[in-house]
């Protein structure tokens, strides 16, 4: 496909607004937290912010780079540069995690689907912890109404897919995110200064301030090799790397795009808006007296507390359901993107049939994770149910895998002069770091991940 037929982003702005859209999403608001929470807290942020920097960064680069240079999609990137190697295989283990990762991310969407419409009708008004956390164990029990949800959610990304990368992705991140992010910093105000809870009886049953210690003091006492795999996991989760949703975003930046300020712009924004979701949740969650380890319901049954504690509640809590609900959809169109790209132009579908072959494909997924809250329950494999399954799968294994491979690509397989060309913008912008950029893909990502690896199957001691 010639470039010139290809959409392109009209601004700097937008390439920042529709990468950091891909990025900033329920990875940030509702996987991070309960991560973090699972895995003990502090400890958990300082290695997901070591990952974003020696790791996720450098790879998010060379996602751009790949794909800038090729002007293509996940799988013909790869084609392009080493036509007579298997490398495009990447490329297809990418579409594979995107299908996968895109079936448990509707059914979750689709979860903030039915809060935004909770919080029309007022339903958490009067609720306290305990009954949140049951509304939400009920709703999720219930096989039928988040299905409604999540086909809703998947019909809306699909839409906006076909909208097309300018009108579609730009205009909605443009707007929205700068209001998020204000509404997140609102409620991490208000959640830090909750203070101590003081029950009828005189006691103290919790306290804001230990939510705070919770997330900034780290225990590595708690740290064991699955906590540095789901760190890691979260790390490429959160930056949309490791299957080329960023590849398939590079190919639609210009040639005098900044790629490294780019990348650098829109992993601190995503960092940021994880660790502000972690200082909204976690006080709240130790001033209530909730358990962190909670799991995927945590932010559901949490934030909802933290609105009822605010003067304009009603509105706090209906902005931030609508506004999640399009950080998901910012995201999942992202995800979608790369099943499309590589349908229309591979298999020479045209776009609209494109979308709505894969969109029914990654629905029917979607469909087996959300009833593996309720009916199939105890369909098992390796102890997990199939949403956690998926879960597991792309954002552990396949997302790190696809990294590491796409490091390997970009620091052993692109001549390094090309690299550099392409990444200079034509020898215009100085690279600084470029010595330490190439040592990083060519080995120290690579030889990390590996690690991880091989330690958390249990390969390399325990
Ligand atoms: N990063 C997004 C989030 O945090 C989710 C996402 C979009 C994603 N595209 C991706 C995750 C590609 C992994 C790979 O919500």
């Amino acid at each position: 496909m010639k470039s010139t037929t290809r959409d392109n982003f009209s601004s700097k702005f937008g390439v920042i607004a529709a990468a950091a859209g891909s990025a900033v999403g329920l990875g940030n608001i509702w996987k991070f937290p309960y991560e973090a929470g699972q895995n003990g807290g502090g400890a958990f942020l300082v290695l997901y912010f070591f990952f974003i920097i020696t790791i996720g960064l450098p790879i998010m680069i060379s996602e751009f780079v790949i794909g800038r240079k090729t002007n293509a999609n996940a799988v013909r990137a790869f084609k392009k540069i080493t036509p007579d190697k298997p490398w495009y295989l990447t490329g297809i283990m990418g579409v594979a995690a995107s299908f996968m990762i895109l079936s448990f991310y509707g059914v979750v969407a689709g979860w903030t689907l039915e809060y935004v419409y909770l919080a029309i009708t007022n339903a958490f008004k009067g609720q306290d912890p305990a009954a949140l956390s049951e509304g939400f164990n009920n709703f999720i029990s219930d096989p039928v109404r988040p299905l409604v949800w999540q086909v809703l959610f998947m019909v809306l990304t699909a839409i906006v897919v076909i909208g097309g990368i300018k009108n579609g992705i730009e205009k909605l991140t443009k707007i929205l995110m700068p209001v998020l992010l204000l509404i997140i910093i609102v409620m991490g105000v208000r959640s830090v200064t909750l203070g101590a809870n003081i029950n009828a009886a005189g006691e103290v049953v919790g306290h804001s301030f230990d939510g705070l210690k919770f997330l900034f003091k780290p225990d590595f006492s708690k740290v064991d090799i699955d906590v540095v795999l789901d760190a890691l996991g979260q790390a490429f989760f959160s930056l949309s790397l490791g299957m080329g949703t960023i590849i398939t975003y590079g190919s639609y930046i210009r040639k005098n795009n900044n790629l490294n300020k780019t990348a650098v712009e829109v992993a601190f924004l995503d960092t940021l808006i994880a660790v502000l979701a972690g200082v909204a949740i976690f006080p709240a969650v130790f001033y209530f007296n909730v358990a962190p380890t909670e799991g995927p319901g945590l932010v559901f049954t949490v934030l909802p507390g933290i609105f009822q504690k605010m003067i304009g509640g009603y509105i706090w809590t209906l902005a931030f359901f609508i506004l999640l609900t399009v950080a998901a959809l910012t995201s999942s169109i992202s995800l979608l993107e790369v099943g499309v790209a590589y349908f229309a132009e591979e298999l020479k579908i045209n776009r609209v049939k494109a979308t709505i072959v894969v969109t029914a494909i990654i629905t029917v997924l979607g469909i087996a994770c959300s009833l593996s809250n309720n009916i199939l329950k105890d369909v098992k494999l390796f102890g997990r149910n199939i949403f956690d399954n998926m879960e597991f799968l792309s954002s552990n294994v396949m997302l790190p895998l696809g990294g590491m491979l796409i490091a390997i690509f970009a620091g052993w397989y692109i001549n390094k002069t090309d690299l550099y060309n392409e990444l200079s913008n034509g020898n215009v912008l100085k690279l600084r770091f470029f010595k330490m950029f190439y040592f990083i893909i060519r080995f120290i990502a690579p030889v990390a991940i590996a690690i991880v690896f091989l330690y958390s199957v249990g390969l390399l001691g325990e």
